[in-house]
């Protein structure tokens, strides 16, 4: 039991480092907590530093779960552990993430996070929600909208496409909670005060 918790415990640990923060302050000298939308996210770092550091924090972001998930994976393997382990260890780094001890509790939505978790869990899972994502920015230009629905495919395939009952409960929690921390998003595109992207 205590080396689950340990994994367990090291993958909020590492979900918790708020890059978008770490990248704003030493590059950029500036706290993206300040300005645009306040996330600590690749949306919200790409609006206030630009494009370079955006895709910089999405991809530090997404390695957060990629990391966690094939680090518990191979100990797992290696102590003849439950394989399983790997989604509350996923489901850790993504609390970390959202509510991050290094960053006053205040992290970011889980949407990079979560493109990180899908593509080392399911390669299925994470075609389909990049195509819907597209997609539903092509029409909508909203980043919130799009990362709402894309997730949310995922846990309507999850069935048919091969994660287990842990799995599936697992990724209901982190769409569950990316809703969640989309609220303030969702309100604004109800008022129609919502960013909208502009380069695409
Ligand atoms: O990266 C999260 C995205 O879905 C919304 O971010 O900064 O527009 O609230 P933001």
């Amino acid at each position: 039991v205590f080396i689950y918790i340990l994994l367990i415990l090291m993958s909020y640990l590492y979900g918790s480092i708020p890059f978008a923060l770490v990248i704003g302050k030493l590059f950029y000298h500036t706290d993206v907590r300040e300005s645009g939308s306040g996330n600590l996210g690749g949306t919200n770092a790409g609006r206030v530093l630009g494009k370079k550091a955006g895709i910089a924090v999405i991809i530090l972001d997404a390695s957060k779960c990629c990391i966690s998930v094939l680090l518990s994976q191979t100990i797992a393997a290696h102590m003849g552990l439950n394989a399983d382990i790997i989604y509350p260890c996923a489901l850790a780094c993504v609390i970390g993430h959202c509510y991050p001890i290094f960053a006053g509790f205040r992290g970011g939505k889980a949407v990079s996070v979560a493109i990180g978790y899908a593509l080392v869990t399911n390669i299925y899972a994470f075609i389909v929600a990049i195509v819907v994502f597209l997609i539903t920015l092509k029409i909508s230009k909203y980043v919130s909208l799009s990362s709402i629905l894309g997730s949310t495919t995922i846990l309507l395939i999850s069935p048919f496409i091969g994660y287990s009952h842990v799995g599936i409960l697992t990724n209901a929690c982190i769409v569950a909670l990316l809703i969640y921390k989309h609220k303030a998003n969702i309100q604004r595109i109800k008022n129609g005060t919502e960013n909208k992207i502009t380069w695409m």
